[in-house]
């Protein structure tokens, strides 16, 4: 099972809060791992690409939605590759008609979302987790961290720097931390070899 994508939480029924995911990565492992005979359940969010040839897809819009798609299909997963942009927050109270300028300061009360990976790290058994994530700063130590709180066999950080960005069709700089905290540095690749990389690692786990 592999997510993608950023997920969209609504403000009202014309806005939303989001994020830049654009969903490329996550398609391209999506395509790898049918491409090596796996069956694939792709779970995506709002993205404008074409899903790949032989991958079922499931589209939902929030994260709560999100949850409820990876819950559903979970039990017959052996590894989810959790690559989707899940928005942290949603709105407290989503207004059902369109909220109308006016002038002055605006106050929009948030509350969290669910860490979807990490509910399923808590009981995850012989299946494989991969993490994702995306740092500013302390991109090591913040990795392992995440590595540890969800439960994950692999993660994959990279810095995202206001200037180049890591958002769609982009080479990156991937830092990937496996559960025995091995670091290792893949620069400047594509997402296309990246999602090889990732699927060769975790075929290598032994369960
Ligand atoms: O903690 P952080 O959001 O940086 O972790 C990123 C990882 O956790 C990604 O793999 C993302 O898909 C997952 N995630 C999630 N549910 C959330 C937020 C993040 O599953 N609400």
């Amino acid at each position: 099972m592999v997510t993608a994508g950023p997920t969209r939480e609504k403000i009202d029924p014309i806005r939303f809060i989001s994020n830049y995911s654009t969903g490329k990565f996550g398609y391209e492992i999506a395509r790898e791992a049918r491409r090596r005979g796996h069956r694939v359940l792709l779970i995506s969010g709002p993205t404008n690409l074409e899903p790949p040839k032989g991958v079922r897809i499931v589209i939902v819009e929030s994260a709560l939605e999100m949850r409820e798609a990876v819950k559903r299909a979970i039990k017959k997963a052996d590894c989810l590759v959790m690559n989707a942009a899940v928005c942290d927050w949603r709105a407290h109270s989503a207004s059902r008609r369109k909220i109308k300028r006016r002038t002055g300061k605006r106050v929009l009360e948030l509350i969290e979302n669910p860490d979807i990976l990490k509910e399923i790290g808590r009981k995850k058994g012989d299946m494989i987790l991969v993490g994702f994530a995306l740092e500013t700063e302390d991109l090591g130590s913040n990795a392992y961290k995440k590595l540890r709180e969800k439960n994950l066999d692999i993660i994959l950080a990279n810095r995202h720097r206001a200037k180049s960005g890591v958002f769609g069709d982009k080479r990156v700089d991937v830092l990937m931390v496996d559960r025995h905290g091995k670091r290792t540095i893949l620069p400047h690749k594509s997402k296309a070899e990246l999602a090889k990389i990732v699927l060769d690692n975790v075929s290598n786990i032994k369960i």
